[in-house]
């Protein structure tokens, strides 16, 4: 459940005509998930492939064109919540891509990592865009309410990103494996995860 709330990040889709509610005929929601249009389930449902949502068996709705899973939409925001694997360097840097979307990371995300003496480092299109850095000392406990440098650092994000790609830069020759993140700004006041927690969450395949 923590675990979970670590891959919670906003997208932004580009302001085009919607409704607070889905069109005749088509199902609302999928499990507690509301699904107004312009995102629809079923042929006939949603504007176009970008807005198309599968509704699995397990009442989770699948956004078709990223393959993510929907939290929420807020359509006064045109703000959709998906989950997103954390980067784990030991598997990939790389973020989703949504350069063929109508879709943004929005900038209410924040870039963090968890890694020790460590500085991470967004990077698109071949170019440094923000990093942070997080030193390690073995006294001070960890939680996401604590990001600010020990064990884990956060920083604000440019706007208008379509993807990135984190590379890491280690002060001291330490762990192996490095994380990073988007995350909701809100999660970081509002969630008690541990550093323990992010390594677990590895098992990026939640869904
Ligand atoms: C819907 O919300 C209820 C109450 O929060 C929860 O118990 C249930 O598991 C949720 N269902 C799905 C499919 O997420
Ligand atoms: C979705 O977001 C709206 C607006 O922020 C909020 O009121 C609602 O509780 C959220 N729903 C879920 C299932 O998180
Ligand atoms: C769907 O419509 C939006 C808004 O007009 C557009 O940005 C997007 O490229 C379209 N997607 C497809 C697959 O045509
Ligand atoms: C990527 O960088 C190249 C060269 O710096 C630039 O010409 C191009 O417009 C950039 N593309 C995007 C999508 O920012
Ligand atoms: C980044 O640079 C590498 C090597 O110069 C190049 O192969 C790659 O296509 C570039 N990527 C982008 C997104 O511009
Ligand atoms: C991720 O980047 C780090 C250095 O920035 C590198 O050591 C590591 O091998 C990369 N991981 C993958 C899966 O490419
Ligand atoms: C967060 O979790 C840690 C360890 O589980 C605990 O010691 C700490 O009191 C918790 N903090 C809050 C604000 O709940
Ligand atoms: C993460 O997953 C990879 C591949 O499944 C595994 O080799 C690695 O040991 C895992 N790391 C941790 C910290 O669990």
């Amino acid at each position: 459940m923590l675990v979970q709330l670590l891959f919670q990040i906003i997208f932004l889709f580009l302001p085009i005509i919607s409704l607070p509610i889905s069109k005749p005929n088509c199902l609302s929601s999928c499990g507690n998930v509301s699904i107004p249009f312009p995102f629809g389930i079923g042929s006939n449902c949603y504007l176009n492939d970008s807005f198309a949502v599968d509704c699995m068996y397990d009442h989770k709705p699948f956004l078709r064109s990223i393959n993510l899973e929907v939290l929420n939409i807020t359509i006064p925001d045109l703000a959709i919540r998906v989950n997103h694997p954390v980067l784990n360097s030991c598997l990939s840097n790389e973020s989703t891509l949504l350069e063929n979307t109508p879709y943004l990371f929005s900038d209410r995300n924040r870039f963090a990592s968890v890694a020790c003496d460590n500085f991470a480092i967004l990077s698109s299109n071949n170019s440094s865009l923000c990093g942070c850095l997080s030193i390690c000392d073995e006294s001070q406990s960890f939680e996401m309410g604590n990001c600010f440098g020990v064990k884990c650092c956060q920083t604000t994000i440019p706007t208008k990103l379509k993807s990135y790609k984190t590379s890491y830069n280690m002060l001291k020759q330490r762990q192996k494996c490095k994380y990073a993140f988007l995350v909701d700004l809100d999660l970081f006041s509002t969630s008690n995860i541990s550093a323990e927690d992010v390594q677990i969450s590895n098992k990026s395949q939640f869904y």
